[in-house]
């Protein structure tokens, strides 16, 4: 591993489901392995759930598990009941082989009912003999131009070279298999050029709220588009609600589909989208929370932040930036203040400390109860001091009459008015720890 070879961890039954779980191990260690792997597997039994196999195969992982298998193989088929399939099955018989790579597809091709017998599961040294011969099939099939009679020529021979035949019903549903697995292969690369359109077409919506928030910026009311959005319900509110609504849903379908794998496997590792998500969330989620506020929120519901209110859209992209994969380039101060709040949650933040300042003001809690809410109220302090500081907020934050000036304004007349109170609550606290 040291030398960076190229490591191959194969077995047989068994040891061919140790195998993928070694394999799996080194590839989620917290730093991603420096030397090519590859897993190929003979007759081993499946060994995760669904959730494991698509998440395998949205990573970038599908690709380096090569599963042989026998269709007459009793012993893979059998686990197919409880288990999912992940990666590349090369199914094989006497007559030669297929690869399918879609789990859907492999599960069907495992239940598909033919006669299995547990002897079959002794051939593969069989199988590896004439599987140079089989890869070429496989290739030929799968490569080059699916035109609709090379296409079905193309399935013919597989199924032929698994010895089933097109007439018996159990060929017919084989058949399907593989058409279904080509077809979901080709699909979505085709979607993501056509998301690729759609996202070009929600462009005036993001362009709407870009102008909203820089018109707030400039206005003599000195709101920011924060709290405008959450004050107003004017025509030009609406207009931008209905932005709000359109990229929401169309991002949310982006998710979607990503969850239901029907985009290319890499497709959140593509940079285009990784940025495009990302300006998307800068900009609209301060809104979100803003309609949030507004119209969602109430004491049994919890803020924004809390019992999964904040739309699970922005969680993946904040993992996806994350994950962007791309070396932090060092961070040179900036010199003037972000275009938008680099935090998107400031506001949602900003909202619980509201509540602090303002239960701690009207003085019905309890001398414990007020030295956790001044705790909060520092922390959040500080937070957005430094935010401010590294010029990370957006000037929305800090124009005069924001939420967060006027939270500001509000903390300074508190610790004002209550000069030692504070310290007397603190130590009260102390004693009654102590
Ligand atoms: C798969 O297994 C994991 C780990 O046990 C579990 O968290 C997850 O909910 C399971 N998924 C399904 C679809 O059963
Ligand atoms: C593939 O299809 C394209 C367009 O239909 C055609 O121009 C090309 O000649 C085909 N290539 C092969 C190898 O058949
Ligand atoms: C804003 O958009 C949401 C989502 O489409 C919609 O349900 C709601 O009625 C709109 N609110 C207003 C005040 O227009």
């Amino acid at each position: 591993m040291e030398g960076r070879k190229q490591i191959v961890l194969t077995g047989h039954s068994t040891g061919g489901a140790l195998a993928a779980l070694t394999a799996l191990w080194l590839l989620s260690q917290p730093s991603p392995p420096s030397f090519r792997l590859l897993c190929i597997t003979f007759g081993s039994p499946l060994l995760g759930n669904q959730t494991l196999s698509s998440s395998i195969s949205r990573s970038r992982l599908a690709h380096k598990f090569c599963h042989v298998v026998s269709i007459h193989d009793l012993v893979p088929r059998r686990s197919s009941e409880q288990f999912w399939p992940f990666g590349t099955y090369l199914f094989c018989s006497d007559n030669g082989g297929v690869c399918l790579d879609n789990a859907a597809s492999v599960r069907g091709m495992l239940h598909w009912t033919g006669t299995p017998n547990i002897e079959e599961h002794q051939r593969y040294g069989h199988y590896v003999s004439s599987l140079s011969h089989q890869f070429l099939i496989s290739r030929s099939f799968r490569g080059g131009n699916i035109s609709d009679n090379s296409y079905q020529a193309g399935v013919a021979l597989a199924l032929e070279s698994l010895g089933i035949s097109n007439d018996v019903p159990s060929g017919v549903s084989a058949k399907e298999c593989i058409e279904t697995s080509t077809r979901i292969g080709r699909a979505p690369i085709l979607r993501s050029s056509e998301l690729a359109i759609e996202l070009g077409n929600v462009l005036p919506s993001r362009l709407e709220i870009q102008w909203y928030k820089e018109s707030c910026d400039a206005s003599p009311k000195q709101l920011g588009y924060y709290d405008t959005f959450k004050l107003y319900s004017n025509q030009r509110e609406m207009r931008v609600n209905l932005s709000r609504a359109k990229l929401a849903k169309f991002w949310d379908r982006v998710f979607e589909m990503v969850e239901k794998n029907e985009l290319p496997f890499d497709f959140h590792l593509g940079k285009k989208w990784v940025y495009a998500s990302q300006f998307y969330q800068l900009l609209a989620e301060p809104l979100d929370i803003a309609y949030f506020c507004k119209y969602i929120y109430s004491r049994a519901k919890g803020h924004y932040m809390e019992n999964g209110n904040r739309p699970k859209r922005y969680v993946v992209i904040d993992k996806w930036w994350k994950g962007r994969g791309e070396p932090n380039k060092e961070t040179r101060a900036r010199t003037r203040y972000a275009s938008t709040t680099q935090d998107t949650c400031f506001w949602a933040k900003l909202e619980e400390a509201k509540d602090y300042l303002d239960e701690m003001r009207s003085e019905s809690s309890d001398a414990q109860r007020r030295y956790l809410l001044w705790e909060k109220i520092v922390a959040f302090e500080s937070y957005a001091d430094t935010l401010v500081t590294m010029k990370e907020a957006s000037v929305d934050v800090l124009v005069k009459k924001s939420s967060y000036s006027v939270w500001v304004e509000n903390l300074r007349e508190f610790k004002f008015k209550m000069g030692n109170g504070i310290e007397m609550a603190v130590d009260e606290s102390d004693a009654m720890e102590t």
